[in-house]
């Protein structure tokens, strides 16, 4: 297994990654949820079952999305990845019955080597870590075969807006809204699907809202641990601002995307 070179940032969210992955798969009901909805969005396209020969995913983290699309669809050989080299153990036993056969390798999915001649790339929750997504995707429809499918999630502008209100740091650096996805699509490329929707998550208290971002590995950007007036101030102005019958919202606004290669 060969690990690229990554810059500071990248090894900031890997540490962040890593962390949370304890955690994650039970804390990351969203991306959970979005898995299911973007696998919902490729059925709607090109119907399933189906057989794709050649899958590579990135990000896979712990596996939602390739769990969902393995329950749905036939797969020969899947190239997974992902910053964080520990995940290949959680995700090899969450697909251990299937007959794919597997490789994975860790590093940054912008240099990490893809295979040539994909029938599909898929990445569920992970294009707004990358800080070049047009480069990244015109990278990635290098890869594909002539009507191979690039099936995508990512988050809007709208993710944490509550959190981006009081000032935080602590989210990805590129949230990108449906439209603008369709505007940095390859030229080789052609939008079949495209779907946003935002919607909020509640808890009880803001030390609960942390606690989530921390166990979902979402606070790369972070630089420092905050102090204790610093933790109190966030909380009473979350409260103040936001505060509502169903408790305290933090917003999610998760974008699905499937395009094919001409
Ligand atoms: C929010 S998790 C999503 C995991 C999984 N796809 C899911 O649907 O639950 C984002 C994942 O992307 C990985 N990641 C972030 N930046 C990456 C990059 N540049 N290259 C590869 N993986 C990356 C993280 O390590 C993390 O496991």
């Amino acid at each position: 297994m060969e690990v690229t070179e990554q810059t500071p940032f990248q090894t900031r969210v890997e540490n962040s990654f890593r962390r949370g992955l304890a955690t994650y798969h039970g804390a990351a009901r969203a991306q959970a949820a979005g898995a299911a909805q973007l696998i919902d969005c490729l059925t709607q396209v090109v119907g399933a079952p189906r057989l794709f020969p050649r899958v590579f995913e990135f990000g896979c983290g712990t596996g939602h999305l390739t769990e969902a699309f393995l329950a749905q669809y036939r797969v020969t050989n899947m190239w997974l990845n992902d910053l964080v080299a520990d995940a290949e153990t959680i995700v090899r036993a969450k697909v251990s019955e299937t007959q794919v056969n597997l490789q994975f390798q860790a590093g940054p999915v912008e240099t990490v080597l893809i295979p040539k001649d994909l029938d599909l790339i898929l990445s569920g929750s992970t294009l707004q870590w990358v800080e070049d997504i047009p480069g990244l995707l015109n990278h990635l429809a290098d890869h594909l075969a002539p009507g191979g499918l690039l099936v995508l999630s990512t988050f809007g502008e709208q993710q944490f807006t509550q959190l981006r209100a009081l000032g935080s740091k602590s989210f990805a650096p590129s949230y990108t809204n449906a439209d603008q996805l369709k505007h940095v699509l390859p030229a080789s490329m052609v939008m079949r699907r495209i779907e946003q929707s935002p919607h909020d998550l509640y808890f009880p208290t803001t030390r609960d809202i942390l606690r989530h971002l921390r166990d979902t590995g979402v606070n790369g950007r972070a630089q420092a641990p905050w102090s204790r007036r610093k933790l109190a101030t966030f909380d009473q102005t979350y409260k103040t601002r936001f505060a509502c019958q169903s408790g305290l919202p933090l917003t999610y606004d998760p974008v699905f995307m499937v395009a094919e290669k001409i």
